[in-house]
């Protein structure tokens, strides 16, 4: 009897070369197959309203966002406090958590526990997770919002500043996951969300560490998702996230030429989203999305030319004045 699919006998006849090819050709049919599935329902996502989609329920989840008492993780703590879930907030500043606790509890919400922090403290990550798991429960979504940015040109930036901005902006996830992915994993659920920044995806000026632990969040971020579902933990979901400049006191002073600064609530009605629908990759504002692409196969002299002279990055850089400390972006 003669077949047109081969059985796994079939494929065991065949001469080794032959059996990859074909494995190969199989395989590139069932991904072009997925593909117009996946294609179709990422359409189909974006043209359905919020209303008719079944977004994740947080309620009664433990929620922890480092850097809490910023201007952003204070929205985010709002945003997810409204979902009535259960609020961790980190900081290493004792009064910022206390504006954060009191504006929730302004809104009616007391589920808010604040705990000092120094996230680049490994040995304090640790002790101060175990004591949030012992007061108020295991971590269900993790939030890495903290971040410092100094904003000089390299040849001022001080090595303990560059040491500090690395142990901010990214080593300090590996303590947090370290953390909190255990229970996640054992349960197959969770979340955990990268705050990033566009300068993840395009170097700026006076960011020559900033940019470069933004970059390393990407990193971080895609690889630990790639390790999570070759492994089956398809239900530990992580968010990047990648905002442009924030309208916060942390890029105060910067004016970019040809956008607006995001508003602060906005970046963490987002980030909520993103959560809710298990979004992969949210870049903010989303136009520049097709923006970052161009540095990869536009010659480097027009890019340079696009950049300083039509953008004006690093012009708008220079106007810079921030406090240095606070989250995200
Ligand atoms: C959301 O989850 C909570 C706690 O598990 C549950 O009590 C509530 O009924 C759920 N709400 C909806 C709309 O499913």
């Amino acid at each position: 009897m003669t077949t047109t699919t081969a059985t796994s006998s079939d494929l065991l006849h065949m001469d080794k070369p032959l059996r990859a090819f074909y494995q190969f050709f199989l395989d590139l049919i069932v991904f072009a197959l997925k593909s117009i599935y996946f294609i179709l329902e990422s359409l189909y996502y974006t043209i359905l309203p919020d209303r008719f989609r079944k977004l994740k329920n947080i309620s009664g989840q433990v929620v922890l966002i480092t850097g809490g008492g910023g201007g952003v993780g204070r929205l985010i703590a709002l945003n997810f406090a409204k979902l009535e879930a259960r609020i961790v907030i980190w900081d290493i500043n004792q009064e910022a958590i206390k504006t954060t606790i009191d504006l929730l509890a302004k809104h009616g919400y007391h589920n808010c526990k604040g705990y000092v922090v120094d996230i680049s403290d490994r040995e304090q990550v640790y002790q101060r997770a175990a004591q949030v798991t012992e007061e108020v429960g295991h971590v269900d979504i993790l939030i890495n919002n903290a971040g410092i940015v100094c904003c000089k040109p390299f040849w001022e930036l001080h090595d303990r500043v560059i040491q500090n901005t690395y142990n901010i902006n990214i080593i300090s996830h590996y303590w947090t996951v370290k953390a909190f992915l255990p229970y996640m994993m054992r349960h197959n659920r969770g979340h955990i969300v990268t705050v990033s920044s566009v300068t993840g995806m395009l170097g700026t000026y006076g960011c020559s560490d900033y940019a470069a632990t933004k970059y390393a969040t990407i990193g971080f971020h895609e690889s630990l998702l790639t390790d999570l579902k070759t492994h089956g933990y398809d239900q530990v979901h992580m968010s990047l996230i990648c905002p442009s400049y924030i309208n916060t006191g942390m890029f105060s002073g910067v004016k970019p030429r040809l956008q607006t600064m995001l508003e602060p609530q906005y970046v963490a009605d987002r980030i909520e989203d993103a959560v809710r629908r298990n979004e992969v990759w949210c870049v903010l504002p989303n136009s520049i999305r097709l923006l970052t692409p161009l540095k990869c196969f536009l010659p480097a002299k027009m890019c340079w030319e696009l950049m300083s002279r039509v953008i004006r990055g690093p012009e708008s850089m220079m106007m810079f004045q921030g406090r240095g400390r606070v989250a995200a972006g």
